[in-house]
C-alpha cells in the first residue's frame, strides 16, 4: 500500500496508510511523515503493535529523546514501571497493578486531562509526543486534539492585537493547582519553578502563527492575576470549540504523533478499574518562536 494521508478532520489532524512503524523507514518516509506533520499537526498509525524498543527507535528516526532527569519530578521519584526513553501514562504502579485513586502520581495524571500542550514548562517545550495504545479500557479514555493555528486564525482583529506580544508563565504548578493538587512538596514547587513562553508563537518550517496555551500557563508577564487568568480561559474557550477539535478513539496497535507546537490535547475520563496501557516518547523541541522575532514570516 502506498503512503498516504486521509484527513480525519476539515482542519488538521490526518490518518496515515502504507507506513510500517515497527521496522526502520526509508528516509523519503521520514521526510514524508515530517512534511504530513507540518500540515495536519496531529497523525495517526492504525495497526502498529510497537514494543518499547520500536517505538523509541521509531521516535528517533524524527530527532532527540527528550532527556530530563529534574529531580522532584514525581514521576521520577516514584520507582519506574518502564525503562529509560519512553514514559508510563498508564494508570498502574511499578507492579502492574492499577494504582490506588490515593496515589500522588494518579493526582498528577487526573491533570494531563485539562488542555495542555507537552513540557510548555520547560524552556525548550517537547517537538512531537507520541502515543502507542498497549491497552485500551471498554469505554472512555479518548485523547482529543486542538489546532492553536486556526484558533488564531478564527481571532477577532482585536484580540489577535492584544496576544501578538504577550507573555506567559508556565508551570506544572498551575495545572495542578488547577484541579486541587495543591500539596506539593518544597522540592517540587522548586522544580516547577515557571518558565516565560510567548503566547503567539510561530512555526519553524511552515511560518504559520499558533496560539501557546496550555493550563500549564497560569500567569501574563506585567498582568495581575486575575485578569491573566481570566483572560487566557477565554482563549482556552476560543480555541477548543469544536470545529477545531479531533477526538480520538483508541484501538489497541494506534500510534498517534502531535506536534506540541501547534496543537493542545487532553485526556479523557474512563472507569479506573479498567487498565489503561499507553506510552509516550517526546521529541525534544527548541526554544518557542515569538511572533516578535517572525516579522515578514507568513503568518
Ligand atoms: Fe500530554
Amino acid at each position: 500500500m502506498p503512503f498516504a494521508i486521509r484527513p480525519l478532520t476539515p482542519v488538521f489532524a490526518g490518518e496515515v496508510s502504507g507506513v510500517d512503524c515497527t521496522a526502520p523507514l526509508a528516509p523519503h518516509e521520514v521526510a514524508s511523515i515530517d512534511a504530513g506533520m507540518d500540515r495536519y499537526a496531529v497523525l495517526v498509525f492504525r495497526d502498529q503493535p510497537l514494543d518499547d524498543a520500536q517505538q523509541i527507535a521509531f521516535t528517533r528516526q524524527f530527532g532527540e529523546l527528550e532527556n530530563y532527569a529534574s529531580p522532584g519530578h514525581i514521576r521520577i521519584q516514584k520507582e519506574q514501571r518502564l525503562g529509560p526513553g519512553i514514559a508510563d501514562f498508564s494508570n498502574l504502579d511499578r507492579d502492574g497493578n492499577i494504582m490506588s485513586a490515593e496515589d500522588r502520581v494518579w493526582f498528577f495524571k487526573l491533570g494531563d486531562r485539562l488542555w495542555h500542550s507537552d513540557s510548555s514548562f520547560r524552556p525548550n517545550p517537547a517537538k512531537y509526543s507520541l502515543l502507542s495504545g498497549r491497552v485500551i479500557p471498554s469505554w472512555g479514555a479518548d485523547t482529543e486534539f486542538a489546532d492553536m493555528r486556526a484558533a488564531y486564525d478564527a481571532l477577532d482583529p482585536r484580540t489577535r492585537a492584544a496576544v501578538e506580544d504577550l507573555v506567559c508563565e508556565h508551570s506544572l504548578m498551575y495545572s495542578r493547582e488547577a484541579i486541587g493538587f495543591t500539596d506539593l512538596t518544597a522540592e517540587e514547587r522548586a522544580a516547577f519553578t515557571p518558565v516565560r513562553q510567548p503566547l503567539v508563537r510561530v512555526h519553524p518550517v511552515t511560518g504559520r502563527r499558533s496560539l501557546f496555551l496550555a493550563s500549564h500557563a497560569g500567569a501574563i508577564v506585567g498582568w495581575t492575576i486575575p485578569e491573566a487568568r481570566m483572560f487566557l480561559r477565554d482563549l482556552v474557550e476560543h480555541a477548543t470549540q469544536p470545529e477545531f477539535v479531533y477526538r480520538h478513539k483508541w484501538q489497541v496497535g494506534d500510534l498517534v504523533v502531535w506536534d506540541n507546537r501547534q496543537t493542545m490535547h487532553r485526556a479523557r475520563n474512563f472507569d479506573r478499574n479498567e487498565v489503561r496501557d499507553v506510552r509516550r516518547t517526546t521529541l525534544a523541541g527548541d526554544r518557542a518562536i515569538p511572533a516578535s522575532a517572525a516579522v515578514g514570516q507568513a503568518a
